[in-house]
């Protein structure tokens, strides 16, 4: 049985409107000195003009399949990874595959919170272990955005709108891309309720005439999901390394989940890997939820900062809690 697979193409997509911290002290009680010291962050992009997750999934993956050289009626099965689809019924997949004009495909959605591309890259690995023919899209896409409140000043500048997506097959010799060697994710429920988007679910459901409240939004300790946040990634990267009887040397390129500066270097920090192996891009995009790994992936693929050769490292931690690492080689 095949096991190994293979990212043959990759592309991102966020919606034009960009919010600014500038524009946030417009909002809340903040300052761009305060956001960018405890965050990194300075900008993000968000969809203001009615994006949903299936318009920016469907312009991620029309990248993703000209960058594999695909069109959509070659692909078996579409995944998508998101806590914020545009409906609970139908699917965000069922509607990417619509947008796509293909049908008669599985399509299913994936919830992982930000830890959502590698469960959906895993469940991929696994269909193309089963069907070695399969032709695997994977979207991971929040629309964040629709589940902030903008008048918490602790949560709603952290955040913004994005997606990125990947076209996986069985890997083959000649195939040009990258490998994915491994994926390694878990979970633990005991702790979920230090994250949350409990509101609409059916432990919290709203009736007609409602008024939405707080928890419809993102509700979140910060502290404690710095804390679990930092020593997961570095834990299941450890564990991932290991497992494959590589060090940190082995590491070209290190991408974690891309929620906070401080906690993505305190991530570098732990694992011992220079900053100047680490791509960054959550400073111009805020923490995207589950695109947030794909869009940094996809950037650093476009930017040059991933080269042929390059061994790349990811790591994600979200809501759940849910974390993982994944070891890609191009
Ligand atoms: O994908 C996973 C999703 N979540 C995360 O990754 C979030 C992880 N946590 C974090 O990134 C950080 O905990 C935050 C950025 C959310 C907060 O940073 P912190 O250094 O942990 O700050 P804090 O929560 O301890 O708050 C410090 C102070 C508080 O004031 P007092 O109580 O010390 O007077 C907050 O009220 O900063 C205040 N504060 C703000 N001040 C200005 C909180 N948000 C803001 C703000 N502007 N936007």
């Amino acid at each position: 049985m095949n096991t190994s697979c293979i990212i043959r193409g990759m592309g991102h997509c966020v919606p034009d409107s960009v919010l600014t911290n500038a524009d946030f002290e417009r909002m809340v009680e903040t300052n761009d000195e305060w956001i960018v010291s405890r965050t990194g962050i300075r900008e993000r992009h968000v969809a203001l003009n009615g994006e949903t997750c299936v318009d920016l999934c469907h312009g991620a993956s029309v990248a993703a399949l000209e960058k594999a050289g695909m069109t959509a009626e070659e692909l078996t099965h579409v995944i998508v990874a998101t806590f914020s689809p545009d409906a609970v019924i139908p699917s965000a997949a069922c509607m990417l595959s619509h947008r796509l004009g293909i049908s008669g495909r599985m399509s299913m959605d994936v919830s992982a919170a930000c830890s959502g591309f590698l469960y959906a890259l895993e469940t991929a690995r696994a269909l193309i272990a089963l069907h070695p023919q399969a032709r695997v899209l994977v979207a991971a896409c929040d629309i964040v955005s629709s589940r902030v409140d903008y008048t918490d000043r602790g949560t709603c500048i952290l955040f913004g709108d994005g997606a990125g997506a990947v076209v996986l097959t069985a890997d083959a010799p000649g195939l040009s891309g990258g490998r994915v060697l491994d994926v390694l994710v878990a979970s633990d429920g005991a702790v979920g309720d230090l994250l949350t988007v409990k509101g609409g679910g059916s432990g919290t459901p709203y009736k007609l005439g409602d008024t939405i409240r707080r928890d419809f939004f993102v509700e979140m300790n910060g502290r404690e999901v710095y804390k679990h946040a930092v020593r997961a990634m570095s834990s299941v990267c450890e564990e991932l390394l290991t497992r494959h009887g590589l060090t940190k040397d082995d590491v070209d390129v290190l991408i974690p989940h891309q929620a906070n500066l401080r906690i993505v270097e305190a991530v570098g920090k732990r694992l011992d890997i220079p900053e100047s192996k680490v791509f960054t891009n959550l400073q111009k995009y805020g923490n995207t939820s589950a695109a947030s790994v794909p869009l940094a992936l996809s950037e650093a693929v476009a930017e040059g900062f991933v080269k042929p050769g390059h061994l790349v490292l990811l790591g994600t931690f979200g809501g759940g809690f849910t974390w993982g690492s994944a070891l890609v080689k191009f």
